[in-house]
């Protein structure tokens, strides 16, 4: 990822943007309103990704949420570079999240790594493919451990991968395709391999 990158000068929330945010306002009591940054740092990531192609929040939209919620920019900024969900530069269309902790890492983590390396042509996390479609980044666990190893697409995950299954996710991916979340073997939840083998009715005959 490059180092230095484009701030735009201006920022808007478009029509579905300030619907969704009516909608996140009224769950926070009057005086209260600074307690919707994070969501609203949402919307402005969203908002980017649909229109720009790139989901991130710019400095100028910081100024907007702060303008927004009647709190001071820093403050915004503080909660904008404190948690990595929110990007503070421009990424690939597709942000590929691998997850490396132990147990991602002892089902198989390092082959999910190499094929988002050769099939998104990825040097390595950080890096932003050259034509722009995607950025790798390595994320601590998101919780789907149990259907280990998995790579979240932006907010989609994509669970019980391995080289050959994560190649074809990105393949999919490059194609246009958004395939349906969840695991690629077809796993129930997260019952064992073949299918629940408790608690399937049976008991009750
Ligand atoms: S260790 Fe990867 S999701 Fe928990």
């Amino acid at each position: 990822m490059s180092a230095h990158h484009e701030e735009p000068t201006s920022f808007a929330f478009d029509a579905e943007s300030e619907a969704k945010i009516a909608t996140i306002i009224r769950r926070y009591p009057e005086g209260k309103q600074a307690s919707a940054v994070i969501p609203l740092l949402y919307v402005v990531q969203k908002q980017m990704g649909r229109q720009a192609g790139s989901a991130w929040v710019p400095r100028v939209a910081m100024d907007v949420v702060a303008d927004r919620l009647g709190m001071p920019p820093i403050r915004v900024y503080e909660v904008a570079t404190f948690y990595f969900m929110f990007n503070t530069r421009p990424i690939g269309r597709f942000h590929l999240q691998v997850c490396g902790t132990t147990p991602c890492w002892l089902r198989g983590s390092d082959e999910v790594l190499r094929a988002c390396k050769d099939a998104g042509h990825l040097k390595g996390y950080g890096d932003t493919s050259a034509d722009g479609m995607f950025t790798l980044t390595e994320v601590e666990c998101m919780g789907a451990c149990v259907n280990a190893p998995m790579i979240a697409v932006d907010d989609d995950y994509y669970e019980d991968l391995d080289y050959e299954s994560t190649v074809a996710l990105i393949g999919s991916l490059k194609r246009g395709e958004r395939p349906t979340p969840g695991s690629v073997i077809g796993r129930q939840t997260s019952a064992p391999e073949g299918g629940p083998q408790v608690l399937t009715g049976a008991e009750s005959e």
